[in-house]
């Protein structure tokens, strides 16, 4: 067997993950706790002058970025755990949070409302993030001008004052899941009720009304389409778990799909993953509940097309849906992706078809024709989970798969590729200058191939 070692100028320059796809995965994956939810947690800490204690926290950039804002503003966030951490808010101030901070993070502008109802001001910087996207902040606004505030955006910064915030009915244009939590946090110490009609769904929305209920406030229909909050004077500090997180499940779970590999996953709450579930068992994939909180899913005799389109929760989550147009590309037939709740989010798609994908893009929909198999190729991430797309499709394709643009994957995925390579991945990140000794390529899914499992 020849060695052959790739080295190219990239490699020198940046950090990259270096794949030899056409392994087949097994073992059980520990899932960890969800980045989405656990932003909006810490932010929701503010509400109280307790300190708070918060379980399962994924160890992520976007994790720390946070911590750095909140620590920027006056709040005590220490680090106890590899996953817990406690938050202390009583000496928050009404500095600003720092732009260099807020622009790498969309999920800074939660603060807004939780400042705002404990200051009666707060002034934030508009939040960056991943580029899918404009992404305005126009119905987190709204939501909280209906209850009372003025606010004003000039030079990059918004600044909400309000004397006090008092409860409103308000209803959202479109189901967002910032504003939704934005809204519910301000309205946990408004006075009187507020009722959020077209709430978002999301479980992370339910998580951050357990957590703020956990915390002393009054709110009911959270997971429904609209939401009540009856406000309160005071929240006290309390601890609370994070909700596994769906997307990573997902993640793992599309790349057993494109791998035909047998996998267990835990812990999961099934409820929140219905229709990723629904889409993979379409695909011909055996999905069964072994556990209350795990899922065992194993591939059936192929992988068939099937479309997609992203929705609001329960439908299918945005999200989801670079790594699932990874596992089509080589599913049998065609199948059309609907990307319907972000503009711009479709930038995987150039990457994936130097992975020899055949993918094209019709106004907001991708036409993804399954070809037999992707060949390994360097390609940049250009979002967080077109990161993960482009993990996904280099376990399957033939060759070396070359991964560079690799913040955007630290901030969502906790030891990814370490996760693959208990799994049986053959998956290594190098620092810049270092090199990568890949063996020769083989198609290891071809029956003749007698695949062993991680072989
Ligand atoms: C959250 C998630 C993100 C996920 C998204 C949709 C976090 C930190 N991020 O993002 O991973 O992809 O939900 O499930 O939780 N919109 C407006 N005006 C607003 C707010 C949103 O027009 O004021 C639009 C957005 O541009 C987008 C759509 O609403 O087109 C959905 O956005 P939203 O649900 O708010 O997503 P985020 O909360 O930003």
């Amino acid at each position: 067997m020849t060695n052959q070692t790739i080295q190219t100028k990239s490699d020198a320059e940046k950090p990259a993950l270096h794949i030899e796809g056409g392994y087949r995965l097994s073992g059980e994956l520990t899932t960890n706790g969800a980045k989405n939810s656990a932003l909006a947690l810490m932010a929701a800490t503010l509400l109280t002058t307790d300190e708070c204690r918060l379980t399962n926290v994924p160890q992520l950039t976007d994790i720390r970025t946070m911590g750095a804002i909140l620590e920027a503003i006056g709040v005590r966030y220490r680090q106890v755990e590899a996953h817990t951490v406690d938050i202390d808010a009583r000496f928050l101030g009404t500095q600003r949070a720092p732009y260099e901070l807020v622009n790498t993070l969309r999920a800074s502008f939660f603060i807004l409302g939780p400042i705002l109802a404990r200051h009666g001001i707060a002034r934030i910087p508009l939040p960056g993030g991943c580029a899918i996207g404009a992404r305005p902040v126009d119905l987190h606004v709204r939501g909280l001008v209906a209850m009372g505030a003025d606010v004003t955006i000039e030079h990059g910064m918004v600044e909400a004052r309000a004397r006090k915030l008092v409860g409103a009915r308000i209803c959202l244009d479109f189901p967002s899941v910032g504003a939704t939590e934005t809204i519910m946090m301000a309205a946990t110490l408004a006075e009187g009720e507020t009722i959020l009609e077209n709430a978002a769904q999301e479980p992370e929305v339910v998580d951050l009304a357990n957590f703020c209920s956990a915390m002393g406030a009054q709110i009911k229909g959270a997971g429904t389409k609209t939401i009540i909050i009856q406000g309160v004077k005071k929240l006290h500090g309390c601890e609370y778990r994070v909700i596994p997180d769906r997307v990573e499940i997902a993640t793992f779970l599309a790349a057993a799909a494109i791998t035909r590999s047998t996998l267990l996953i835990g812990p999961v709450l099934p409820e929140h993953l219905s229709a990723p579930l629904a889409k993979l068992k379409e695909m011909g994939m055996t999905i069964t509940l072994v556990r209350p909180d795990t899922l065992e899913i194993s591939p059936g005799s192929g992988l068939n097309a099937t479309d997609i389109e992203t929705l609001p929760f329960p439908g299918f989550p945005t999200d989801m849906q670079a790594p699932f147009m990874s596992v089509l590309s080589v599913a049998e037939g065609t199948s059309i992706i609907s990307e319907t709740v972000f503009e711009n989010r479709l930038m995987h798609v150039p990457e994936l078809n130097r992975l020899g994908a055949d993918i094209r893009v019709r106004s907001g929909h991708a036409i993804v024709r399954g070809v037999p198999r992707l060949s390994g190729a360097p390609v940049v991430a250009t979002d967080l989970r077109a990161a993960a797309a482009l993990i996904i499709a280099g376990l399957a394709a033939q060759g070396t798969t070359t991964i560079t643009g690799l913040h955007h994957l630290d901030r969502g995925y906790e030891a990814i590729e370490q996760k693959l390579q208990n799994l049986g991945a053959r998956i290594q990140r190098l620092a810049p200058g270092s090199s990568f000794i890949a063996a020769p390529a083989v198609d290891c899914f071809s029956p003749s191939a007698g695949v062993a499992a991680g072989a």
